[in-house]
């Protein structure tokens, strides 16, 4: 298996495209000098654009990423948003800070564990049970951690409970309910993963089933977290194929390299390290504000072109 059977290509303007026969972009001499880091925003949103009387699930979104484009949905008047996170205390700190901003918008939190597989699927139920349209949902919850953990609920290691299984688990889930509960006809409802261009640098041993190497390798945080990225990516693009796009378009973004989060809270623990990762954020980095509204882009600007894609 290699990146081209996967049909996996680096654009060097922000995106991969994980999608059905890609072709490589036809790049201008000057681009192809420029450095590939996403440091760039995705164009702007049009104008008249809004989300009024929609509602959107976002995981993960009591901080980092997942709260930004909870903020820069409810800018586009998104009426109904579930926060769907780990801990009540912070989903509900979170809460209070967007009803503040947006008092216009119905905020809710929601418990979703994402390292026991019963809350996930108690998630689901609640979504099928309670509401009674979804038009955007938003897999962003994610995990790198420098040391391997355990989870307790299913003994798998960590970041692949959230990272991987976990997010597919939840995915397959919500598709039929999505599909149920979109909104007026012929608008597709929207299923967005959130992964990382670091797939791109992920590497299996190829003579061994690929799933089980989480369970007989050692944990390395760069290399999981691209190996669990690049099984997201290759999930959407099969679950796409069980999906008609006319009714729910499902796609993978990645954000960029974003600093102000806290995905790095158990990398940068050393002073030095913190300066060093603070300096590759500034040379390299999108700003939250930035790597947030791809994922607008991803829900809302994003066709059916890019169902099962990037
Ligand atoms: N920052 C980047 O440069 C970057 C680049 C590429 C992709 N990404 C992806 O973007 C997404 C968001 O990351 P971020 O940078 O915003 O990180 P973050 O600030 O750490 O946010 C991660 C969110 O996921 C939640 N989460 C973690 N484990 C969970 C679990 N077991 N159950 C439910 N929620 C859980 C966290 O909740 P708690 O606060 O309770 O821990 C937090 O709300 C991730 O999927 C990440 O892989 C980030």
């Amino acid at each position: 298996m290699d990146r081209q059977q996967l049909g996996i290509v680096i654009h060097h303007s922000q995106y991969v495209v994980v999608g059905p026969n890609p072709k490589p972009p036809h790049l201008p001499k000057r681009h192809r000098l420029r450095l590939p880091p996403a440091v760039h925003a995705p164009p702007p949103i049009a104008a008249g654009t809004t989300l009024d009387g929609q509602t959107a699930i976002i995981t993960g979104s009591n901080t980092g990423l997942g709260l930004e484009a909870a903020r820069q949905l409810l800018r586009l008047n998104l009426s109904r948003l579930i926060l769907a996170v780990r801990s009540r205390a912070k989903g509900d700190v979170a809460a209070e800070v967007l009803r503040h901003e947006f008092p216009h918008a119905q905020i809710e939190v929601w418990i979703l564990d994402m390292e026991d597989p019963k809350s996930v699927s108690a998630f689901a139920v609640k979504c099928d049970q309670d509401l009674g349209r979804i038009d955007i949902v938003i897999l962003n919850a994610g995990v790198q951690n420098k040391d391997a953990v355990v989870s307790a609920k299913t003994g798998n290691e960590q970041t692949f409970q959230v990272n991987y299984l976990s997010t597919v688990m939840l995915a397959t889930l919500l598709l039929p309910i999505l599909k149920a509960k979109a909104g007026p006809a012929g608008k597709p409802a929207r299923l967005t993963v959130v992964t990382s261009t670091t797939a791109y640098f992920a590497d299996f041993d190829h003579e061994r089933p690929i799933l089980l190497q989480f369970g007989a390798d050692k944990y390395d945080p760069t290399k999981w977290y691209a190996r669990e990225k690049l099984l997201q990516m290759i999930f959407v693009r099969n679950l796409s194929t069980l999906m008609d796009p006319d009714q729910v378009i499902i796609n993978t973004v990645c954000p960029g390299l974003v600093g102000e989060t806290e995905i790095w809270r158990t990398l940068n623990t050393k002073i030095i390290l913190r300066y060093l990762f603070s300096a590759y954020f500034t040379l390299f980095g999108r700003s939250l504000a930035e790597g947030a509204s791809t994922y607008v882009h991803a829900v809302v600007v994003a066709g059916r072109e890019s169902h099962g894609g990037f």
